[in-house]
């Protein structure tokens, strides 16, 4: 998982690394951001894939909608007959409100999917490149939040009975979120490798911190930190000013972050897209 704040270079990252991944066995790169920059990068246009792109490298962009889809298809109707156990209320309007009311609900969708994908088996490698860090975050608190709902449910949910044409009870439904729930912690905690992109800029770094200390607090311990953007050829007054802002802020992300693995990406004078600079790119990411 490829994560960091906004406009860092995530997408980039998970292009490359994908791409990577897939010269040495079945890859899928997804990206559960919900304005996906995965094809554009890729240079896909009408969903074909481009000449070149290796044949086991599988692009998948999750947005809004398919997110909504997949939710309804998978814990909508059982979610429901919960609710509808309390509100009257009609299915479709149900699923409208749960799934943009409570966006964290989706998230933690997003991830029981991602979840599914890896035991499935299809995939050597699957590359996750993820929203800027708020989303991610929700994304990690929806299911421990969830957890902690779920401890409490039973004394409040026990004694109600469901609409009559449901079958299961509602503290078996209860019950299996709740195990949900913990799978999809304990898959984030145990089989991702997360990794912060970040750049060496004052507001990126102070964020880094803070980042850090959320992740530990669901448990969850960064692998890997790439630090982008970074001025390698100062061959113009420009850039000699550029470096030396960097510097301080390389020298603190280093000494700070010393036992894990550091990658620094250099600052291209052009943007990244398509496969050459993704390979170019992946050549540095993976030496
Ligand atoms: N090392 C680099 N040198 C030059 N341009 C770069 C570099 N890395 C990324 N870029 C450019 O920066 C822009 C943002 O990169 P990218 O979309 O990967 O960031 P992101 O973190 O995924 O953004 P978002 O938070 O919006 O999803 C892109 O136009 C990309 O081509
Ligand atoms: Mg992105």
């Amino acid at each position: 998982m490829f994560t960091g704040k906004g406009g860092v270079g995530k997408t980039t990252c998970s292009a490359a690394a994908a791409l990577h991944y897939a010269s040495a066995g079945k890859t899928l790169v997804i990206s559960t951001d919900a304005t996906p920059s995965l094809s554009h990068i890729f240079e896909i246009s009408d969903k074909q894939k481009p000449a070149g792109l290796p044949p086991n490298l599988t692009i998948k962009e999750i947005g809004e909608q398919e997110i909504r889809q997949m939710w309804d298809a998978r814990f909508g109707r059982e979610v429901y007959e919960v609710f509808s156990a309390f509100v009257d209320i009609e299915y479709k309007e149900f699923v409208e409100f749960m799934t943009s009311i409570l966006p964290g609900l989706g998230e933690e969708f997003m991830v029981d999917h991602i979840r599914e994908l890896c035991l499935s088996g299809d995939y050597a490698n699957i590359v996750w490149d993820t929203a800027p860090l708020g989303q991610t975050l929700s994304l990690l608190e929806t299911p421990a939040l969830l957890a902690e709902h779920l401890r409490l449910a039973p004394r409040i949910y026990s004694r109600l009975k469901l609409g009559k044409q449901s079958k299961a009870p509602v503290l078996e439904i209860l019950k299996r979120w709740q195990k949900l729930s913990t799978a999809d912690m304990d898959f984030l905690r145990r089989d991702v490798d997360f990794t912060m992109v970040t750049i060496p800029e004052a507001l990126a770094v102070a964020q880094l911190e803070g980042t850090f200390r959320e992740l530990r607090r669901f448990g969850i311990s960064v692998k890997q930190i790439i630090i982008n953007n970074v001025v390698k050829i100062e061959d113009s007054p420009f850039l000699q000013t550029k470096a030396r802002q960097q510097r301080p802020y390389l020298k603190q992300i280093h000494e700070k972050y010393h036992d894990l693995k550091i990658t620094e990406l250099p600052l291209f004078p052009q943007e990244i897209k398509g496969l050459e600079k993704l390979k170019e790119l992946g050549k540095i990411l993976f030496p």
